[in-house]
């Protein structure tokens, strides 16, 4: 694991152990069975409770009300490495609040409302193995580098959430991935599907719901198939459609071409000129010497 940044350590340190003379609390209304672990799961709870111990490892929330985690949460809670915010009503992750920490293992923040998890979200998390983001219905949206970082990560979680396509090279820097669940997204299988179709063939063995579990909208009648009766054939019409660079280069090679026949037809024509120019001056040359 990488080193701790040394700049809090003794500062965090000095709180906890301040804290602890005080003797361990618990936040009201929650249940803390073990010196590490602090259960407030269904509480009716609004907001993060206060007074959680700094050193706690195990902290459960789901089953709340809570919309928003303070941006300095893994910074102050820096011993977490299992946070369970399942179920609650978060919306927006401000950038930083997970890209802090260093020992989180587990994440859940499946089924709350995240509409979009931007590029770097997870930045520092090098300890992450599991993440749960399914059953946020409105998440459609997710940076290009959502994930980097993330290089433990063996479970990555998707499953019904609102994506219609999802860019493959999000989930190429997962180096240790062992699961990816992406059932329940209304997949389009358009050409935008094609990359993600050859990466999800070549990793099949990472789905638990296999191929067949996976379905996606045809373009033409929107009919939903599993992704096991398609195949890469089903996308060769997508080889043909171009994008911006490939129009960029038949401009300029159409361009290059135009330039290059003008100067062959310049080049050619000069030197027709110059032939017809010769002959006739020897052709007169040779008038002068019959006359
Ligand atoms: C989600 O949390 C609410 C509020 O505590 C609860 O009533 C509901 O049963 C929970 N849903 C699930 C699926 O656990
Ligand atoms: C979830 O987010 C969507 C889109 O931002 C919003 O329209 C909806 O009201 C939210 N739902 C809840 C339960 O907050």
């Amino acid at each position: 694991p990488p080193p701790r940044s040394l700049g809090c350590s003794p500062f965090l340190a000095l709180i906890s152990s301040t804290l602890l003379t005080q003797g361990q609390n618990c936040p009201s209304s929650c249940l803390c069975p073990d010196h590490h672990t602090v259960d407030c799961t269904g509480k009716g709870l609004t907001h993060v409770p206060d007074s959680i111990p700094l050193d706690v490892r195990r902290l459960l929330l789901s089953n709340n009300w809570i919309p928003w985690i303070p941006s300095d949460f893994l910074v102050l809670y820096s011993d977490l490495v299992y946070l369970d915010l399942r179920n609650n009503s978060l919306s927006l992750l401000e950038p930083g609040t997970l890209s802090t920490s260093s020992r989180l293992v587990f994440l859940d923040l499946g089924s709350n409302n995240l509409t979009e998890i931007p590029s770097g979200t997870f930045g520092e998390s090098r300890s992450l193995i599991k993440l749960r983001l399914g059953n946020n219905p409105h998440l459609t949206m997710m940076g290009k580098d959502a994930f980097i970082g993330l290089t433990s990560l063996r479970e990555l979680e998707l499953e019904r959430n609102g994506f219609t396509e999802l860019d493959v090279s999000v989930l190429e820097p997962l180096p240790s991935l062992r699961k990816l669940r992406l059932e329940g997204n209304p997949w389009l299988c358009n050409c935008h599907f094609a990359k993600l179709f050859v990466w999800l063939t070549e990793n099949r063995h990472k789905l638990p719901t296999g191929m067949e579990g996976i379905e996606c909208s045809l373009p033409l009648n929107g009919r939903r198939i599993p992704l096991s009766l398609l195949s890469e054939d089903s996308f060769r019409e997508c080889r043909g459609t171009l994008t911006l660079t490939d129009y960029l280069i038949v401009i300029f090679s159409g361009i290059s071409v135009s330039v290059a026949a003008i100067m062959a037809s310049f080049f050619l024509a000069s030197t027709v000129h110059c032939f017809q120019r010769f002959s006739k001056g020897s052709k007169g040359d040779d008038d002068d010497g019959s006359d």
